[in-house]
């Protein structure tokens, strides 16, 4: 009994502890859980504040259109403006600023694309346009002269200095081909077309007249049309501008002789040509070789009026022979066959190119020849699209020697000489 008494008042002590210590305790643990409640209640979601900190004010100035990724040519608008003004601020361009994306601007993005280390394509995307934008975008310096060595360039040189003046021969608009530092047959035709537009010998080897006019201000844009010389315009033979037996055939020189059989086969020992055309011939196989398409065949030169008689007559029996009439077979030969006095041939400036044996239509080399000659002052005299206009049937074989300076232009305007002469 006394043992269970003991045990109770123990108990009572115990219990009354812990009351007193519930007593102190509790007021200070209640006021620390309403405190962390009203924090977090105060507390804002991390996304419910920070809008102040996104909400950047755009800036006209400094932010590009962000639709417009690619600016090229024949893109228009504000972009294309804004960038033209900032190339012209930097010296690149020097156009008008119109906003209309043309060779002029895509010239100046290629100089700013080389100038800062980025492969010039004249295509203005958004590396470029960050560059251009850039605060520390450099000005633009005109290609330095290449150094006094070497003097003479010419085709076959591959260096930083036919670079440097490829370089500058583009930025004049004569060389529409890569500025790679090789002087290959494009190089030598734009510099043969600097040298020809700029009062020099015109031979496309750049030696030291030709290279410190070409790097001086008084260099001349290349004029895509030239303004033709009346003096200097190519004769017009035709079936209504036809000559007549008095007429010579100026300089002529027997082709066999004259032109390297490395690269050219003569058919026939008598062929002849006027000596400037041969020349001519000379710089085209040699940019053929170049390229690599060899295997030339010239079939047809100068042509006494004589001789086109006899080819005239000659295929004319050849229909008859198939059962035309005469004046059938007259009327069509007449489509393919100059009569006598109305074909060039007399004037020793045309030449029928073939290959051996073969069809020339189609051959690399025809195809090479369509696109390149007009570099080397030769038009494709008879085209599909100017058969109305020429009266013969398109020969891709027969080309005419003009000079490079209305070659090219009968080229990027696609005038025959008819055209080209006003004489439609
Ligand atoms: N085959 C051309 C047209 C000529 O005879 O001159
Ligand atoms: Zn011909």
């Amino acid at each position: 009994m006394e043992k269970n008494k003991t045990a109770t008042l123990l108990l009572w002590g115990l219990l009354g502890v812990l009351v007193v210590t519930c007593a102190v305790l509790a007021p200070g643990t209640l006021s620390a859980y309403q405190a962390l409640t009203v924090e977090q209640n105060a507390t804002p979601t991390p996304t419910a504040d920070n809008r102040n900190m996104l909400a950047i004010t755009p800036d006209p100035n400094s932010t590009p259109t962000p639709t417009v990724m690619l600016l090229k040519i024949g893109t228009q608008g504000d972009e294309v403006q804004r960038l033209q003004e900032r190339l012209k601020e930097l010296g690149y361009y020097t156009g008008e600023v119109d906003g209309q994306y043309g060779q002029g601007t895509a010239q100046a993005v290629i100089l700013f694309q080389n100038q800062h280390g980025i492969s010039g394509d004249g295509v203005a995307g958004e590396q470029t346009r960050a560059l251009v934008y850039a605060a520390d975008a450099e000005i633009y310096v005109p290609t330095p002269e290449p150094s006094a060595t070497p003097s003479v360039l010419s085709m076959g040189d591959d260096n930083g200095a036919v670079k440097a003046m490829q370089q500058r021969l583009k930025e004049l608009g004569y060389l529409s081909g890569n500025v790679d530092g090789d002087f290959g047959a494009g190089t030598k035709a734009a510099v043969a077309l600097f040298q020809e537009q700029n009062g020099l010998n015109s031979d496309g080897i750049a030696a030291e007249q030709t290279l410190s006019l070409l790097f001086s201000d008084a260099a001349k844009q290349a004029v895509a049309t030239p303004t033709p010389d009346p003096n200097a315009m190519p004769i017009l033979v035709n079936r209504t501008h036809t000559v007549d037996a008095s007429y010579q055939a100026a300089d002529l020189v027997k082709l066999k002789d004259y032109l390297s059989s490395d690269l050219v086969t003569v058919k026939g020992d008598d062929i002849q040509g006027n000596r400037t055309a041969a020349d001519a011939l000379t710089a085209l196989f040699t940019g053929a070789k170049e390229a690599g398409i060899t295997g030339w065949q010239i079939s047809a030169g100068y042509r006494s009026l004589q001789y086109q008689q006899t080819l005239f007559d000659k295929q004319v029996a050849e229909y008859q022979s198939q059962g035309m009439s005469k004046a059938k077979a007259v009327s069509a030969t007449s489509l393919t066959v100059a009569e006598p006095g109305a074909s060039e041939h007399h004037t020793g400036l045309a030449f029928d190119i073939t290959v051996a044996d073969t069809t020339f239509k189609g051959t690399e080399q025809q195809k090479w020849l369509a696109k390149n000659c007009w570099n080397y002052g030769f038009i494709i005299r008879y085209q599909e699209d100017k058969e109305d206009i020429t009266g013969f049937l398109a020969e891709c074989w027969h080309i005419r020697y003009v000079g490079v300076t209305h070659s090219v232009a009968m080229r990027d305007q696609n005038l025959c000489l008819e055209e080209y002469l006003g004489e439609v």
